[in-house]
């Protein structure tokens, strides 16, 4: 996707919700929800149920995680109602339930978990219907529609959570485009794009919507660097694996006759040398960029770097940063979305991937995973000092 398509987009809906106009937060509720069980149709009650892997929920825990933070977020704390299921948010709670233990969990199933869906998606509208969300209001949850868009950001982000497990999921096809892998074969043009030293501007403005990470917008002072001005690519990787004997990525295997090919939902598709590499750790990309005598860009360089860079969006890309507070962070609206994650375990990673929605994928935001991962959709593009 041209990032400046991903661009438009994004600022096109930023406008509509910070007019907090109550028709705007429905529509996007609406689309994030078709999104989420667009992702779910061509499943069975047994595919939700099952777990794939120890390092991801099964389907019905995201799904019912999703309803719950809803029920959680816009039912309870802004409408004040009671909860459906009294105390059962307790196993929907990311902090306290690990990814390895959600399948052995009491949540919702089947027929149930989708009435609770609807149930939840009910409440949440009427509750709209009742509330102040302009810039004036008074509660800091409901100002500029700030609780709505940041619900819809997060089924946004489960989608994507939720597509990580489908690549586990043998011959799953997916039922509209936008979930389906894209990605595109650089422009011809110069490898790398110079960055100046100079001060530069990082994070996101007060106002709006932004995760407490992304603030406060602070002035970095950079170095002259220079960095990809693309993702690197599949036959770059190649090289790297023949020469260094590195590890292949995530989901590739070695096929007698058609070479490396894609494995994930159970396919065998050649993998194609000009897009870029997906599902690569950090670690990884670390030994990447050190074979090709350069370094991960910082995330700082990352977002300075941003304007000139082409190709974002197809895939997350790691920075050599530490998940950090800005200076000034304050947690807002709960710890447990960044504050509990902060320090040199978890690893920063810019841009969006394919399965990232346009909505989600602010210039500002800040993703982050342990070093070891591979199931995200992560690539890499070099940097070095000029
Ligand atoms: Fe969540």
């Amino acid at each position: 996707m041209p990032s400046q398509a991903l661009m438009c987009s994004v600022s096109a809906i930023a406008t509509e919700v910070t007019s907090s106009s109550k028709e705007a937060i429905a529509g996007l509720l609406e689309e994030a929800r078709q999104r989420t069980l667009a992702l779910i149709e061509p499943l069975d009650d047994e595919q939700l149920n099952r777990v794939y892997s120890p390092i991801l929920s099964p389907l019905a825990w995201d799904l019912g995680h999703i309803a719950n933070f809803e029920e959680l977020w816009l039912v309870q704390t802004v409408g004040e109602r009671e909860p459906l299921h009294g105390d059962l948010g307790r196993f929907y709670d990311a902090i306290e339930n690990p990814r390895r233990s959600r399948g052995e969990l009491p949540i919702l199933r089947d027929a149930e978990l989708r009435a609770y869906m609807t149930e939840v998606r009910e409440r949440a509208l009427e509750v709209l219907a009742e509330v102040e969300v302009g810039p004036d209001a008074e509660n800091p949850l409901l100002r500029d529609g700030f609780v709505y868009e940041m619900l819809i950001v997060h089924e946004f982000q489960h989608n994507e959570t939720m597509l990580q497990l489908l690549q586990l999921v043998d011959g799953y096809e997916a039922t509209r485009p936008d979930l389906e892998p894209r990605f595109e074969i650089a422009a011809p043009g110069p490898e790398t794009v110079a960055v100046a030293a100079g001060e530069y501007e990082i994070g996101a403005p007060d106002g709006g919507f932004a995760y407490d990470n992304e603030r406060r917008r602070h002035t970095v002072e950079l170095a002259a660097f220079e960095i990809d001005r693309s993702p690197v690519t599949n036959a770059a990787y190649f090289q790297f694996m023949e020469d260094a004997g590195a590890e292949p990525p995530g989901y590739w295997a070695r096929d007698p006759e058609l070479g490396w090919v894609d494995t994930s939902r159970g396919r065998r598709a050649p993998v194609v040398p000009e897009h870029p590499v997906v599902h690569v750790s950090r670690d990884q990309a670390d030994g990447f960029a050190r074979w090709a005598g350069r370094r991960l860009p910082s995330e700082r360089e990352w977002e300075a770097a941003r304007p000139q860079l082409d190709g974002v969006g197809q895939v997350w890309e790691w920075t050599c940063s530490d998940f950090l507070p800005y200076p000034g962070f304050a947690a807002h609206p709960y710890r447990e979305y960044s504050e509990v994650f902060f320090g040199d375990t978890y690893k920063v990673l810019r841009g969006g991937s394919w399965a990232t929605h346009p909505h989600v994928a602010r210039p500002t935001f800040r993703n982050w995973d342990l070093p070891q991962r591979s199931q995200i959709f992560s690539g890499l593009r070099c940097a070095r000092d000029a």
